[in-house]
């Protein structure tokens, strides 16, 4: 079958949704791929690169959509486009499904099958199709970049001989996929950065990322993110007036404010109000990622820049990810083509659309002549959902120690009987083998039962480390490879030699996986 890619039409829309590297794959799904002439262009990708890679050309928009089976494309399709569509033919492209009734119906009604990008699941398999975070990643980045175009200091302290520059301030209000990337990037170019989330939950993350995460003084059970599929869930009006407070007490002191708060499928809340505008430096930039939904920040015009009276420059562009058009597209066109090895399970370039899968159904939102939006939650829970657990009963101190005595008898039992098959075991071996082999097959079973017991009591998320420490101590191979290396004969010098140098691999290798296996556990 032939996947195409046609040029985007909406005006200002640089991205491209193949790429010549993902038509390479595509290929290897057994796909043929096609694109409309010029499409990769404002991207930097001209036809000879397309048709280097095997891509072939189509002339015209019109017949790219007659020609290919299945159309991959970025932007959520013009109606001209959607008439296009026809029976059997598969669309894969951002959709906002939530807000595009008619184009649903229009397609279903075609037979055709969407494939909304934005309602990828957010679930760890699905995650290398996520394009609403890869997209989210970039806007995250370009933001603070865009927010340094804007500014007319350094992001970073100096001292230099023409005088001391402090550090910007940034505060990056709303942590999510955006939010994280806008706080690497400010944190990397040196500015001093805050950030806010009604998610308590990513605290330990922005604070691992060397920013400060700045406390309500508030206690609030509704801020579990974990409960909604791994997006935040509204809070009171008590918790958001404080927040305000503390943004209020913030305002005159930041250089610069991204704001990408949302939560999905309601207007962006509005968290930094005119007031607060008023109140910050002349000179300052507000970066309003929600644009698109409203904004943020009060005084933000979407898709616009707007310096205020007092001199604070607020951007409200949309189009962050098209403005780094090279990247958006190759991110994207690696998320589409993830979708299309999901949808081939054979490789033999003929897709099976697979209703039973979580992520396939969940990003369908036209299939088999229905509009199939919304889709069931699903089966497999979002990445940050953790199990509910049962309330715990109060206990009475005597049925306390009566469950630890239980417990601990239940406990006793199950390694006395193990012990004594253990020994049975061993008893059957001696009956039969030669006491040399007794000697060294004892040692080695205690060996395992010590291991085993070491390595049971050790919290899972340190295994690997601990794997390589013991790979390391294993090498003590390494004794007798020294012994042997000053042998009389050439072979087992040779041997010898070659046994040191392994082991050595192993020791080094093993102790320098650990260091650095720890240090990702260490807060810097
Ligand atoms: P996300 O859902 O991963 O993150 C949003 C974060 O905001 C969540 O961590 C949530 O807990 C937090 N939040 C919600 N309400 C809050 C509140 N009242 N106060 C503080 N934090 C709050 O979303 P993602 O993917 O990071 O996108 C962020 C924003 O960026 C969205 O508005 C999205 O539409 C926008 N975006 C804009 C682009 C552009 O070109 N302007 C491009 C891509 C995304």
């Amino acid at each position: 079958m032939k996947i195409g890619t046609p040029k985007e039409i909406r005006a200002g829309e640089a991205r491209v949704a193949m790429t010549p590297d993902s038509a390479t794959q595509l290929q290897k799904l057994g796909y043929e791929c096609a694109i409309e002439t010029g499409a990769g262009k404002l991207a930097g990708f001209s036809d000879a690169d397309y048709e280097a890679a095997g891509v072939e050309i189509i002339k015209t928009g019109a017949q790219l959509w007659k020609a290919a089976d299945i159309v991959a494309k970025v932007r959520q399709p013009t109606d001209t486009e959607v008439k296009r569509l026809r029976e059997g033919q598969t669309l894969i492209s951002f959709f906002t499904p939530a807000e595009n009734e008619e184009q649903m119906q229009m397609a279903a009604e075609k037979g055709a099958t969407v494939i909304a990008m934005e309602m990828v699941p957010r679930i760890s398999r699905a995650q290398k199709m996520d394009a609403l975070s890869s997209m989210a990643n970039i806007a995250g980045y370009r933001a603070v970049i865009e927010a340094g175009n804007n500014f007319g200091r350094f992001f970073t302290g100096q001292v230099t001989a023409a005088g001391k520059v402090p550090p910007a301030r940034v505060l990056v209000v709303g942590a999510g996929v955006a939010g994280l990337a806008a706080i690497g990037t400010s944190t990397s170019l040196g500015a001093i950065t805050f950030a806010f989330d009604v998610r308590p939950e990513v605290a330990e993350q922005i604070e691992s990322m060397g920013a400060e995460f700045v406390y309500l003084d508030f206690e609030e059970e509704s801020q579990d993110g974990a409960a909604t599929g791994g997006y935040a869930a509204p809070s009171s009006p008590e918790f958001q007036q404080k927040q305000l407070e503390k943004f209020r007490e913030m305002a005159p002191e930041m250089d610069i404010v991204i704001t990408t708060a949302l939560i999905p499928g309601r207007p962006a809340p509005k968290l930094w109000t005119e007031d607060m505008v008023k109140a910050m430096k002349a000179g300052s930039v507000v970066i309003d990622l929600a644009a698109e939904r409203g904004g943020n920040c009060e005084m933000t015009r979407p898709d616009e820049k707007i310096v205020t009276d007092n001199g604070v420059t607020i951007v409200g562009y949309t189009d962050f990810p098209s403005r780094m058009a090279t990247q958006s597209s190759m991110l994207y066109a690696t998320n589409i083509r993830h979708m299309m090895t999901d949808l081939t399970p054979e490789k033999d370039g003929k897709p099976v659309h697979d209703m039973e899968d979580d992520v396939i159904r969940g990003a369908t939102v036209a299939h088999g002549g229905d509009v199939t939006y919304p889709p069931p939650p699903p089966k497999v829970q979002a990445i940050a959902a953790a199990p509910k657990k049962e309330p715990e009963k109060e206990l009475t101190p005597e049925e306390r120690r009566a469950r630890e005595l239980a417990e601990f008898r239940k406990q006793t039992r199950n390694q006395v009987t193990l012990l004594a098959i253990g020994a049975v075991l061993v008893l059957a071996v001696g009956l039969v083998a030669p006491a040399s082999f007794m000697k060294h097959f004892i040692v080695f079973v205690l060996s395992v039962f010590v291991g085993f017991q070491v390595i049971w009591n050790v919290s899972h998320s340190l295994h690997t480390p601990l794997m390589a420490v013991t790979n390391a101590i294993s090498s003590i191979i390494i004794l007798g490879a020294l012994i042997q290396i000053g042998s009389s004969s050439v072979l087992i010098t040779i041997l010898a030699a070659l046994a040191v140098f392994m082991a050595s691999i192993n020791i080094f290798g093993g102790f320098l996986v650990t260091r650095r296996m720890l240090a990702m556990f260490q807060k810097s």
